[in-house]
């Protein structure tokens, strides 16, 4: 079990592309594992690689209560869109913030599993805002970014002075 650090927002890492993973071996395996113990510790529902500054397309989500359905999602694609939804939205790279963002109320995505297989999944709901919110951190998008720049400011200058009082 490892646990590893979380970057946090405004970190210039968190805007990095990730890259695809061109084979699915045990190093993708070790780190979906540490990826999920990660996101488990935390607690969040979601994670991805981007957030512990490793920047290959692999996310992990878990949305169940029980929180005993992790599901991992290697080089993922969004194939179908459809209908919107607003969810209030928080983020392990942006604590203590939550906003609302307005996304796809359904999506149909298409990725590999940790083994390599490949799988689609028809997603809604939650389930479905956690996937879309996890793929955005791939291509370096952070949550916040759909917010005004005022707000946007806001956030930056309070997790700035929150990370000074830590130190
Ligand atoms: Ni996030």
């Amino acid at each position: 079990m490892a646990i590893l650090k979380i970057l946090q927002y405004p970190d210039p890492r968190l805007h990095k592309i990730a890259k695809k993973v061109e084979q699915v071996n045990e190093t993708t395996r070790k780190l979906v594992r540490n990826m999920a113990d990660t996101m488990y510790a935390a607690p969040g529902v979601g994670l991805a690689a981007t957030q512990v500054d490793v920047h290959e397309q692999v996310i992990v989500v878990d949305v169940s209560e029980e929180r005993n359905q992790l599901m991992a999602f290697i080089n993922p694609e969004i194939l179908a869109a459809s209908g919107e939804e607003e969810c209030e939205e928080g983020c392990l790279s942006v604590p203590g913030i939550y906003e609302t963002v307005r996304r796809a109320e359904k999506v149909t995505v298409r990725a590999l599993d940790e083994h390599g297989r490949e799988f689609t999944l028809d997603a809604d709901g939650f389930l479905a805002v956690c996937i879309q919110h996890e793929i955005d951190h791939l291509r370096g998008k952070v949550f916040v970014e759909y917010l005004s720049q005022l707000k946007q400011t806001r956030i930056r200058s309070k997790l700035k002075k929150r990370l000074r009082e830590t130190f």
